[in-house]
This record gives C-alpha cells, sequence and structure tokens, in this order.
C-alpha cells in the first residue's frame, strides 16, 4: 500500500472510492484554477465522475501499474498526485499532480513528488520518472526544476486545453541521477 508522511503534517494516501465526496467537492472549489491546466475537469460534473477515476485508479493500482494518492493535511484533502500508466517494457512514467490554492506556495507538492519519485525508484525499481506540463505553467514547472529534473524536450503543440495548443515541457530524471 503506498502511503507517505511529508512535513507540517501532510500525507499522502492511496485514494479510495469513500474519498469521492471529498475529491469531487474539491475539484468543484477549484474547477476555474484547475482547468486552465487540466484537460480532466471539464469532464468531471458529477460525484459519479470522480468515483469512476477513483475506481479506475485503484485497479490500475491492483494490476501494479500505477496510483493515485491523495495529498491529506489531516482529514481536509489538499490536493492528489498520482502516476500515469506505469511503461513496464521501458521502466518509465510520468507524475500528475494538482493542489488546491489554499496549501501552494508552501512546497508541499515538492514534497508529494520528492517522495513519490523517490518511491517509483526504490520500491517499484523503475529507471526513469518525468513530469510533463504546459509550457505557460510556471508552477507546475517549477516543481521538477526544484528537485533537479532535467528539461530534454519542448514538444511543440503537444498539449490541447481548452481549445487551444500549447508546447509541452518534458522533464524527467534518471535512477542513477536521484538523491532521496
Ligand atoms: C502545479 C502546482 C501543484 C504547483 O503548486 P506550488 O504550490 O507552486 O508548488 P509547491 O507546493 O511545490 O510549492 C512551491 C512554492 O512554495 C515555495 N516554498 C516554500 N517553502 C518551500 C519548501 N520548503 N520547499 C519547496 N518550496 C517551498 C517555493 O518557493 C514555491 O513558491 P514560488 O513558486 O513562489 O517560488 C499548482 O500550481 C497547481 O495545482 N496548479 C493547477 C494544476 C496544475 O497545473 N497541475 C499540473 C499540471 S502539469
Amino acid at each position: 500500500m503506498f502511503t507517505a508522511t511529508l512535513r507540517d503534517g501532510f500525507a499522502l494516501r492511496l485514494m479510495e472510492e469513500r474519498h469521492a465526496p471529498a475529491l469531487f467537492a474539491a475539484v468543484e472549489r477549484e474547477r476555474l484554477h484547475l482547468r486552465e491546466w487540466l484537460a480532466w475537469v471539464d469532464a468531471t460534473r458529477a460525484e459519479d465522475d470522480t468515483l469512476a477515476f477513483i475506481r479506475s485508479a485503484l485497479e490500475q493500482y491492483a494490476a501494479g501499474n500505477g496510483f493515485a494518492a491523495g495529498i491529506w493535511n489531516q482529514s481536509r484533502l489538499a490536493g492528489t498526485i498520482g502516476l500515469h500508466k506505469i511503461d513496464w517494457i521501458n521502466r518509465r512514467v510520468e507524475i500528475g499532480y494538482w493542489l488546491a490554492r489554499e496549501f501552494a506556495g508552501r512546497g508541499v507538492m515538492t514534497d508529494a513528488c520528492r517522495a513519490v519519485t523517490t518511491h517509483c525508484f526504490e520500491e517499484l525499481g523503475l529507471h526513469r520518472v518525468e513530469i510533463r506540463c504546459a509550457a505557460g505553467n510556471a508552477r507546475s514547472a517549477g516543481v521538477p526544476k526544484r528537485l533537479g529534473f532535467v528539461l530534454e524536450a519542448t514538444l511543440r503543440e503537444a498539449h490541447l486545453l481548452n481549445g487551444n495548443f500549447h508546447d509541452l515541457l518534458v522533464f524527467a530524471m534518471l535512477a542513477q541521477n536521484w538523491i532521496a
């Protein structure tokens, strides 16, 4: 079971079906903030959509292909972090994340990404961890930069958000370069 304790009372715990109301409520509160950079937000219209997401993430976890975790501050859901489907052939994965505004600006996501990256290398035995974000998403790009990920590429207009194509930055960390 994936869990991690972070600084200042924050912790990562696997998302479970019982968390659907809290997760949907957080998405509702943060909708305008999140939809600027996350394409799935507009498709999340009801709690059932969130429940379906959690169920598919639990299936992904059961199959050994990654997970979705809540970032909790005591009993409050601050955001989520997760792995896209693991590419086991190449031992490569991509991390995705978001944080509610009231928890931003304190290094919480940097801590969460550090814990998940360490888990990827030390527990899962992966070789390469990627973080991808739109070129204009400076706050998201700040997370891999702070952790020493290397900016390897700009994929031109590879990211469609709200009807506009954005350049997509590809940051990566290799197992041999990771100091937890
Ligand atoms: C991307 C996102 C999670 C980044 O949030 P964030 O709060 O900037 O990231 P962190 O929690 O790591 O905090 C970093 C900030 O806290 C500051 N900070 C304070 N204490 C810190 C510490 N101990 N360690 C690291 N940073 C610290 C950093 O200086 C930084 O602030 P700055 O950018 O003004 O310099 C958030 O903006 C978000 O959810 N955006 C919408 C969804 C999104 O874009 N998701 C990613 C799609 S690719």
